[in-house]
């Protein structure tokens, strides 16, 4: 069983969802998560959480204890609402919203007191890989990890993979995905994001060290989803 997450990113609206739902075809064996926008959660949640789709949020306050931290949502609000999954440390999050190793690491340990999974999105930019420094800089993004001793779901999205139509080869992906795991003595998930659609999808699903995958723009359509989701 795969992860095949989706991350619909500030897209949609009440009735896209209703309709991205009732043209999303469930019957897979993977595990599907789906990213929507916190406002959509609680009524997804109530509709549309399966045994094998669970909803997720794209991000969550690393404060978890009730406050003045306007704007902000818990991750023991998410799970007040049913949620079960949580997207953070997307490279968006950290570029807009300046988040960093250590928040994101609170936001973990945060959501993991509330029993959420995260889904801990990493990744270099051009410029780190043009300098052939990508292992060493992704090795910094999960330090603070290795005190963990539970499963992690990390997904390794390449900054300039991510809606760019680029893909790493399978080697990059492979060696970065064996990197990950190597500072860790328990499972761990490694998921691939940045411009998978349903023509590379299997290629990325069927190796060895990958768990699943993270999708932007390809998940908006219910349609392609679903073959991504079934390959
Ligand atoms: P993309 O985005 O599939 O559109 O490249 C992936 C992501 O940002 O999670």
């Amino acid at each position: 069983m795969k992860i095949i997450a989706a991350n619909f990113k500030m897209n949609g609206n009440t009735q896209f969802i209703r309709n991205w739902f009732s043209n999303f075809n469930t019957d897979t064996e993977n595990l599907v998560v789906v990213g929507l926008p916190a406002i959509y959660l609680e009524n997804s949640v109530r509709n549309f959480n399966t045994s094998n789709l669970k909803i997720a949020a794209q991000n969550v306050s690393k404060f978890n204890i009730p406050g003045a931290y306007t704007g902000q949502i818990s991750p023991a609000m998410l799970k007040d609402v049913g949620v079960e999954f949580c997207i953070i440390g997307h490279s968006e999050a950290r570029d807009y919203f300046s988040e960093d190793n250590e928040s994101i690491y609170e936001k973990y340990s945060c959501l993991k007191s509330v029993n959420i999974k995260s889904i801990v999105c990493i990744g270099e930019s051009l410029e780190v890989r043009e300098a052939k420094n990508q292992l060493n800089f992704i090795s910094d993004q999960i330090e603070k990890f290795k005190t963990m001793e539970d499963e992690i779901i990390f997904a390794y999205e390449p900054i300039w993979a991510i809606g760019t139509g680029l893909v790493p080869t399978q080697d990059q992906i492979e060696e970065m995905s064996c990197h990950i795991k190597s500072h860790f003595s328990q499972k761990i998930s490694v998921l691939y994001g940045g411009s998978v659609n349903s023509n590379n999808s299997s290629e990325i699903l069927n190796m060895k060290n990958i768990d699943g995958v993270l999708v932007g723009g390809a998940s908006l359509n219910a349609e392609e989803f679903a073959n991504i989701a079934q390959s």
